[in-house]
């Protein structure tokens, strides 16, 4: 063990819907690639709350960690967006002691659930943009039940939860630049859901979770195209937003899922807008499943009028030259894995 870190290493662990995703990192920024494995699963699996199904899904985490020869069973583990309640709210400018009396405090009305079973967490992001006598402070909770299920899951096959983490954090900390001085809107669109993190010099200043992914856009294209499930994925990542495939039919079946994701990152941008008068997101990141689907970054980036990039995972982290490929492959399926094992424990 190392005295001035207390925990040398460990390992992210990204259970997402449709994959489970691992990264190791050692040193310093930027950290250098240890390990990195991936093993797709079942999504009914990865949504089960039920204590066998999470035992199953632990036993296949420890198995891929063996397999993949990580060397340590420390683990960092991701909390899904949909999972946390996340809010921005300004408090008056006290100690950190002081603080934690405040929030505590006024816990029952700044978080939906009961104080009693809920987790809650809480970062200043710094002086409030409305009131200068206030500081604005970033809070998150989580239902005790869902961190306590997993923690024993994972442990009860013999790994070690050094931490859990907001998967929206973890994003930012892969796909960002420490030190940015700008404001980005970054975009996770996977299976079942879309996040979305605004990050102002790379603070996160605003997060949700919106019930729109890859299994919208692939149910409107089957339903529309009166075609299967299967078949509609195909077309979907092979011919994407392209008004000049399949005579313009696919583009027009998922326009409208499309349409209904636009609205709801447009409704975030405005709040942000009205809230930080003066800021403007002035490039969006997209990763996640949905980043692969042709023309899909670029249609989003446009409703919007700003520059578009894929997220790449491995942005802030060190590996051979001989290893770009391969990693570039899975570049849009890491950033929350990634981004875990960033953390500096
Ligand atoms: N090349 C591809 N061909 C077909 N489908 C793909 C391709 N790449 C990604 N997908 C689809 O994208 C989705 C997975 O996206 P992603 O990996 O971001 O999700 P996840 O992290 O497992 O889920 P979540 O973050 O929502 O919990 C799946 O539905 C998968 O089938
Ligand atoms: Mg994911």
């Amino acid at each position: 063990m190392s005295i001035l870190s207390g925990i040398s290493n460990f390992f992210g662990l990204d259970i997402g819907t449709t994959a489970i995703r691992l990264v190791e990192l050692q040193g310093n920024y930027p950290k250098t690639l240890v390990k990195y494995a991936y093993v797709p699963i079942d999504p009914k699996l990865a949504l089960s709350d039920a204590k066998g199904d999470q035992i199953k899904l632990a036993q296949i985490v420890l198995d891929l960690c063996n397999q993949a020869k990580m060397t340590t069973k420390n683990v960092v583990v991701g909390l899904p967006t949909r999972r946390l309640f996340t809010t921005v709210v300004d408090l008056d400018k006290v100690s950190p002691r002081e603080l934690e009396k405040t929030i505590m405090f006024q816990a029952d009305s700044l978080i939906p659930t009961p104080i009693s079973e809920s987790t809650i967490d809480w970062a200043i992001l710094g002086d409030s943009p409305k009131d200068s006598s206030k500081i604005e402070v970033l809070l998150s909770s989580v239902s005790n039940k869902y961190v306590e299920d997993k923690l024993d899951a994972l442990e009860s096959v013999g790994l070690n939860v050094i931490a859990f983490e907001p998967e929206n954090l973890a994003i930012l900390r892969s796909l960002i630049s420490p030190g940015l001085k700008s404001t980005v809107l970054v975009l996770d669109v996977g299976s079942l859901g879309t996040d979305l993190i605004i990050s102002v010099n790379d603070v996160p200043k605003l997060t949700r979770s919106i019930a729109i992914g890859t299994q919208a856009i692939i149910k409107a294209a089957a339903q529309n195209l009166n075609i299967e499930n299967d078949q509609a994925q195909q077309f979907v990542f092979k011919f994407g937003l392209d008004p000049t495939k399949l005579d313009g039919q696919l583009d027009r079946a998922i326009h409208g899922t499309l349409e209904s994701l636009i609205t709801e990152i447009e409704k975030s941008i405005s709040f942000f807008e009205t809230r930080f008068q003066g800021s403007k997101v002035s490039k969006i990141i997209v990763t996640g499943g949905a980043s692969l689907i042709p023309n899909f970054p670029n249609t989003i980036a446009n409703s919007f009028g700003v520059d578009v990039e894929v997220g790449n995972a491995w942005h802030n982290v060190s590996f051979p030259e001989s290893r770009q490929n391969e990693l570039l492959a899975v570049a849009n399926q890491f950033s929350v894995a990634v981004g875990l094992a960033g953390r500096n424990e």
